[in-house]
Order: structure tokens, then C-alpha cells, then sequence
């Protein structure tokens, strides 16, 4: 057995312990108060936090089509180092992830790449031209657990109730972009004070939440396993609360952006603050804390979205929306909630991995730090004091709304079933 002793750690943060895996078999083997100093590898990890691996259910990797801004393999570098052993890649690409053999495809690189389990999101339209549903039966029997047309919401909705029907009856999940598109048409902002001063044309909370609230009530009809994209605005959360209320068994995300952003940002008219939805009010950051303290929202997802300089340092209403948010998420929301006082480390490992791997019923992912349990980890240093810089992410892509800022969370350390696919120390096998 080769074994890997993982020494002086504190599992959410909590008592000071030592942990030794067996890296063939990728569990862990023993927990317990002395440290072990005959294992194969042996890591002081001098009193860090240990977490399960982090698991985000809302990325794009870009492959295949825009593999010069990101790939399979730079976005899987960028996710092991921002701690998370897998992520969900939507179905936006060129071509569209809309046949099994997409999906595949997809599947099988991130597993010969072998540093996070890319799982692949199928569109619910195919194209994502929001005309006829893809054939979700046949990409469920695949790797694809979860729908989505993300990048466009399903407006029609006649072809929205069968979507949930559809995936009801396969038992996937159906995540969706809230986005009445008739209401955003041309708009790069959110609609307010600042894109009025600024002269930009707004994007209304109306246009998500008309959205919302009609798909709680669908799924409160039809039921099956909703999913909500990015949450971003107070409203959304009062529809959350309002379903979960009555039993509608909803999920939803919020990013680390929409917690810490607000549409302030818009008045350097740098295109890195574009996104989509956009970037609202204080008023709305404070409801999206709440509801994700509460569990109104159940996750934190990154959405991100890596683009060329050519898309995003450009005019702010010719920038394409996203931000990149893989290697920025856990020390966002260690600021926000543990460094506050807000929350706990045992808080982060539920809305960064358990709430989403129990979404997308993932066998061996946000499991309990426990003996028999998948090694997949995430150690964090909660002091490391560093400064965000795009051009020293992994990601393809440097288009970070964070560039220059200060963090003190870092993720030192993640091992994927007992191997290293992250080392920021250069202690370990990688
Ligand atoms: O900001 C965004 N970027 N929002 C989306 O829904 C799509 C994404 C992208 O693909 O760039
Ligand atoms: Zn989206
Ligand atoms: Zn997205």
C-alpha cells in the first residue's frame, strides 16, 4: 500500500488531527492523534484546514471551439488549483453539447487529463437554439447528469414544460439561465441608477425574476429536479424562499461576484465587469449572503467564463459577459463568511461541496472527511495573504475582476483519490 500521511491538520477547521491515505485505493485509511512518519510521502501541514474537495456545478471550459481561451486541461489545472476535484462544464461550446458523443468526448479528456472530473453538461435545446429539446434520455445514459442551454435561458414555455417533464422522467437535473431575453435585449448593465448616469443600457431584475417565478411554479406543477443558475437579484431570493415554503423541491447557485460586486464597478467602464446576469445592487448582495446563510440558496457555483482580451478589453457594451472565478471562489467566500464571523469552515464545505455533490447525486464527492471516504481534498491555508493576478492563473484566460486584490484564504493543496493534482508548496508528489 502506498500511503501519503497528511499531518497536522484540521478537518473544517476544527481539532487538530492527522490523517494518513492509501493512495492506491484513494480513501483514507486513518484518522487519528498521532501523527504518522513512516508513510510514503509524509506533509506537515502545520495546523491548515482540510476540506473535501470542492465542487462546482457551473463552468465553461470552452472545449471544443474556443480552445484559445481555455481547455479541458488549462480550466481542469484551474479548478485543482482553486481547490475543486470536479466541475460541471456547460453546454455553450462550438459545437454545442447537444449528442451523446459530445459528451463523451468531453468526459473521457477530462479523465485522461486527470486533475478534476469534468463532467459535461448536455443543452436542453439543441443548438441552444431554444427550439426542439435534445435527446436528454439518451445523453442521461452517458456521463450527463445535468441540462442546461446556459449562455441563453429556455424562454418558450411550452418547450420549458417539457423540458421538465423530460427530465423528470430520466431523473436529471435541468439547470436554468434566468433570462427573459426580450427584456434584455442589447442591455450590457443592470438596470439602475449607475447604467442610467453612465448611458447604459439596463438589464431589469424583471427579466430573471419573471423567469424564476415561473419555473418554481412549473416545477411545483410537474416537479422534477430544478435547478436555478446564478442567482442575482433580492426578488429571486423572496421566490426561493416563497417555493421552498411550500415543499418545491428547487435548487440554486449564487457566485462569488454577485455575493461581492456591486454595479458600482460599472463606473471604469472596463469590460471585465461585464457578466451576465449583471452585476446589481448592494441591496441584492445582501439578500444573496442571506438566503446562501439560510439555505434559500443552496450552493456557490463560479460561472466561470474565460474570454480573450479581444472580447473583453474593448468597449464595455462590445465586452462579451463572464469573468473567470476558479482560483478566486474559496478565498471570496472565506472573506465574506468565515473572516466576517458570518459563518464556519464546516459552512464552505457544504455550500462549495456537499449541498452540490448531493445536487448531482455524486457518489465519491463532497463526502465526510471520514475513514473508507474518497480522498478528494482541499487544503486551504486561512492566512496565506495574497494578491490576485490574472497572468499568474492557470486559467487560459486572465479576464479576473479581481486583479490586485487582497486575500488571505488560499487553497495550498488538492488531491483527487489520493493524488496531488495541486501543490502551491512543492512538497508533495506533484
Ligand atoms: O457571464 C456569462 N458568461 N454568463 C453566461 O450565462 C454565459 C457565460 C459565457 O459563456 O461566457
Ligand atoms: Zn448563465
Ligand atoms: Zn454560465
Amino acid at each position: 500500500m502506498t500511503t501519503l500521511a497528511l499531518n497536522n491538520v484540521r478537518p473544517y477547521g476544527e481539532d487538530e488531527t492527522n490523517i494518513l491515505i492509501d493512495v492506491d485505493a484513494g480513501v483514507i485509511d486513518s484518522i487519528d492523534g498521532t501523527a504518522c512518519t513512516d508513510a510514503d510521502e509524509v506533509i506537515d501541514c502545520g495546523g491548515k484546514i482540510l476540506l473535501p474537495g470542492l465542487v462546482d456545478m457551473h463552468v465553461h471550459l470552452r472545449e471544443p471551439g474556443r480552445e484559445d481561451t481555455e481547455t479541458i486541461a488549462t480550466g481542469s489545472d484551474a479548478a485543482a488549483k482553486g481547490g475543486f476535484t470536479a466541475v460541471f462544464t456547460m453546454a455553450n461550446t462550438q459545437p454545442v453539447i447537444d449528442q451523446p458523443f459530445l459528451a463523451d468526448a468531453v468526459w473521457e479528456k477530462g479523465q485522461a487529463y486527470g486533475k478534476c472530473d469534468v463532467y459535461p453538461v448536455g443543452s436542453m435545446t439543441k443548438g441552444l437554439k431554444g427550439e426542439s429539446l435534445t435527446e436528454i434520455g439518451l445523453m442521461s445514459r452517458g456521463h450527463v447528469k445535468m441540462f442546461s442551454d446556459d449562455g441563453r435561458c429556455v424562454n418558450d414555455p411550452q418547450l420549458m414544460r417539457r423540458a421538465i417533464e423530460y427530465a423528470k422522467a430520466y431523473d436529471v437535473v435541468l439547470a436554468q439561465h434566468a433570462e427573459d431575453h426580450r427584456m434584455t435585449d442589447g442591455a450590457c448593465a443592470h438596470e439602475g441608477e449607475n447604467a442610467a448616469r453612465l448611458g447604459l443600457r439596463g438589464w431589469p431584475r424583471v427579466a430573471e425574476e419573471s423567469i424564476v417565478a415561473r419555473d418554481l411554479i412549473m416545477t411545483r406543477d410537474y416537479g422534477g429536479r430544478y435547478h436555478l443558475c446564478h442567482a442575482s437579484t433580492e426578488g429571486t431570493v423572496s421566490l426561493l424562499r416563497w417555493a421552498k415554503a411550500q415543499g418545491v423541491d428547487v435548487s440554486a447557485e449564487v457566485t462569488p461576484h454577485h455575493l461581492l460586486l456591486t454595479d458600482e464597478k460599472l463606473e471604469s467602464f472596463d469590460g471585465v465587469y461585464r457578466v451576465n446576469p449583471p452585476l446589481r445592487e448592494n441591496r441584492d448582495t445582501v439578500a444573496l449572503r442571506d438566503a446562501l446563510l439560510d439555505g434559500t440558496i443552496d450552493v456557490v457555483a463560479t460561472d466561470h467564463a474565460p474570454h480573450g482580451s479581444e472580447d473583453k478589453c474593448v468597449e464595455f457594451e462590445n465586452a462579451k459577459p463572464g469573468m473567470i472565478g476558479l482560483e478566486t471562489s474559496l478565498a471570496i467566500i472565506a472573506k465574506v463568511f468565515v473572516e466576517s464571523g458570518l459563518a464556519d469552515w464546516r459552512f464552505v464545505a457544504k455550500v462549495m461541496s456537499e449541498r452540490p455533490a448531493e445536487i448531482l447525486r455524486l457518489a465519491d464527492q463532497g463526502r465526510p472527511i471520514e475513514v473508507g471516504e474518497p480522498a478528494n481534498l482541499t487544503l486551504v491555508d486561512p492566512e496565506a495573504a495574497w494578491t490576485a493576478r490574472g497572468e499568474e492563473m492557470a486559467s487560459k484566460s486572465t479576464n479576473t475582476p479581481y486583479e490586485g486584490s487582497e486575500f488571505s484564504a488560499r487553497v495550498v493543496g488538492t488531491w483527487l483519490r489520493g493524488a496531488q493534482t495541486f501543490d502551491a508548496v512543492g512538497n508533495g508528489t506533484n
